[in-house]
Formats: structure tokens, sequence, C-alpha cells
């Protein structure tokens, strides 16, 4: 396969200390803007990583749906498989690949359910189908076929006919707080540029340290 084989450039934009802002939860909010003005598909998109009852890493696609001070929030069923993780162990990862641009963003941190009023506004606010389609299924469970699906998807939609789409109990958002935050640049030579920001707490101030590549 070609593609495993390709060595890219990444040229020689630096990412500097000097050129982050000292809160990386804001920094990390200005290379999201960055990567949607460049084109990036679904730059919201970050790869979850949580680590289940047993032990066991699993990881999956979300979206990063807020950004605020205190962290970051992203929506899900709070019984799906990432859910039930959650529940039994808050510690997360979020990766963002932003590859065009030679940037990644790795964050570690905890995620809690956010309030129930923070999930209805959020509910209140996706477009109606995908109200009746989160709903409608029961995620990370099986079932039978595309067809008892979309029977599914009708069912709800006849039960609420034009009627406001109420947010299932079990669906609803969570706020990542994090403790560390690395920033990846690409750079030429492969010495690329890693800047690392922690904190003991959220109530801490944040280290900055440089990585070796
Ligand atoms: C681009 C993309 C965005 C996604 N966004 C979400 C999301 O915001 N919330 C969600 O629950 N699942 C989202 N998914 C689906 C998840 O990757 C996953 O299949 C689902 O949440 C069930 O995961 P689990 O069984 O590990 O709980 C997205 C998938 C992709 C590819």
């Amino acid at each position: 396969m070609e593609s495993l084989n390709r060595h890219t450039d990444y040229g020689q934009t630096a990412l500097d200390e000097s050129h982050l802002s000292g809160d990386p939860i804001a920094q990390l909010a200005d290379w999201l803007v960055e990567a949607e003005q460049a084109g990036v598909y679904e730059p919201n998109a970050f790869v979850l990583g949580t680590i289940d009852a047993d032990g066991k890493p699993t990881a999956r696609t979300v979206l990063l749906k807020g950004v605020s001070a205190e962290g970051f929030f992203f929506a899900t069923n709070y019984l799906s498989r990432k859910g039930q993780a959650l529940a039994v162990n808050p510690a997360v990862t979020m990766v963002f690949g932003w590859y065009s641009q030679h940037r990644q963003v790795v964050v570690e941190g905890q995620a809690h359910q956010v309030p129930d009023a923070e999930s209805d506004a959020y509910f209140a606010s996706r477009p109606r189908d995908s109200q009746i389609a989160t709903a409608a299924s029961a995620q990370s469970q099986s079932i039978q076929d595309r067809a008892a699906l979309e029977a599914e998807f009708e069912q709800t939609a006849a039960r609420f006919l034009a009627g406001e789409v109420p947010r299932p109990e079990h669906w609803g958002g969570y706020r990542i707080v994090p403790t560390r935050i690395e920033f990846w640049k690409g750079r030429s030579n492969r010495l690329h540029d890693r800047i690392v920001f922690e904190r003991a707490s959220a109530d801490q101030p944040w280290q900055v340290t440089r990585l070796q590549p």
C-alpha cells in the first residue's frame, strides 16, 4: 500500500511556547477555528478513549459540541458502551488529528454528566430527525437488522407526530475537565514540536513543558 511508505515533509512552521495562549483550553478552541478555516472535514471530531469496568481501553469518534472555561462538551447515550465505561471510570483521553495542518492535540481528563438542564437545552437545539433517531436507538445494543432499526425510527416518529420530542433521560452531555493537553506540530526531519500543559487538578495553575518528539 503506497500510502504506508509515504514520508510527508511537515515543513518549517514552528510551534513555539510564545505562540501559545497561557490557557490551553482557549488554545485548543483557536486551533479548532483554524482547522475549520483551513477546510478540515469535521474539524470538531475527536477520538474519545475510555476504560471499561474490566480495565480495557475502548475508543470511538464523537463530536465536540462546546468549549467553555471549564472544559469540553459532547453528547451521547449514557447507557452506551462508552456511557457504561464512564459510569465506572470517568478518566478519558481525547485525540484531535488535523493531519492536513500537521497538527494533533491530545487531552487527558475526567468526564462527568452535565446538569439535566444543559442536556435539555442541547437536545432541543438538535434537528428533529436527530432527536427522533436518538429516541429510537438503544445505542450500542444489538438489533436484528436494518429494517428493524428503521421500523423503530418510524414508530418513534409516529409516537411524537408533530409534537416536541422530549430528551430521553438516558441521553445527554458530558463535560471533560482536562488535566493534561498536548499540542503537537509536525516539523521537518521529524523534529516535531510538542508542548504540554499539565495541572494537578482544575483549580491548580497550568505548567508548560516542551517534550522531545
Ligand atoms: C464523525 C463521527 C462523529 C460521531 N459523533 C458522535 C457523537 O457526537 N455522539 C455519539 O454518541 N456518537 C457519535 N459517533 C458514533 C460513535 O463513534 C460510536 O459509534 C457510538 O457513539 C457508539 O459508541 P460506543 O458503543 O463505544 O458507546 C460519531 C461517529 C463519527 C464517525
